[in-house]
């Protein structure tokens, strides 16, 4: 394997047993994202694609196949190390917001910082106000969740996903509760975002928001193909 894979996934395949009910959610997904790559996932309602990212996110287990964050195998490690990953690794933006209402727009983004001992307190303020001056919302650290804009929530999110440097970002629908043009202000962020080097794999319905990204990918019914380029 080579080491500018950040992600590898192996005929993964997950299926979801409710009662009798056996349904195939994902059935044998394989795919390879370089560092620093753009990769958007599109495909219809109830096609897998959230499964797909809660599985990369390590929020929840293949049923078989391989997933490989930075050459480590996250299908098999027990629970500890498993969010160890999530919490060092991964930074998620989500369609819903998901911030804390009861921490103000700074303390839910230094929150994924207290899962991280290694952090020097100094750098990570450093580091809290330039990534939010980099997303113009300094003005707004102090405010919480319920006096936000979508636009501004989803800012602070985006921050939130970046201040433990990840190795990789997941982006469910990040735009899909925005109105159009709060919608394209969100998709330039992830363009600049991008060309700072961050990895992304973006799952959205809005194909000109897709077409920003390097490579698109389709999902069908559990499988997964790769769309022109
Ligand atoms: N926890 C679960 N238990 C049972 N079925 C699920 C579960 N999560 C998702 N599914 C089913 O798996 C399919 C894919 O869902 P999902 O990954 O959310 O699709 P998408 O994000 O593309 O809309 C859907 O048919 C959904 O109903
Ligand atoms: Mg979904």
């Amino acid at each position: 394997m080579s080491n500018s894979h950040i992600l590898e996934l192996e005929n993964v395949m997950k299926i979801y047993k409710t009662g009798d009910i056996v349904f195939e959610a994902l059935r044998g997904v394989s795919l390879v994202v370089e560092s620093g790559q753009w990769v958007a996932i599109q495909g219809p309602s109830g096609s897998g694609k959230s499964t797909l990212l809660n599985l990369i996110g390590c929020l929840d287990r293949p049923t078989s196949g391989r997933i490989l964050i930075e050459g480590v195998d996250v299908s098999k490690i027990n629970d500890n190390k498993l969010a160890e990953i999530r919490g060092g690794k991964i930074g998620f933006i989500f369609q819903m917001y998901n911030l804390i209402p009861s921490l103000t727009v700074v303390e839910n983004i230094l929150l994924p910082t207290s899962f991280i001992k290694k952090l020097r307190k100094t750098d990570v303020k450093q580091r809290t106000e330039e990534i939010m001056k980099r997303l113009g919302i300094s003005h707004l650290k102090d405010r919480f969740p319920s006096k936000l804009s979508g636009g501004e929530t989803q800012r602070v999110t985006i921050a939130r996903a970046l201040i433990n440097e990840p190795s990789l970002i997941l982006a469910d629908e990040p735009t899909g509760n925005l109105d159009t043009s709060t919608g394209s202000e969100i998709a330039k962020l992830f363009k600049d975002i991008h060309e700072q080097g961050e990895t992304i794999i973006l799952v959205t319905h809005d194909n000109e928001f897709a077409r920003k990204a390097e490579k698109i990918y389709v999902l069908r019914d559990g499988e997964l193909k790769t769309q022109g380029r």
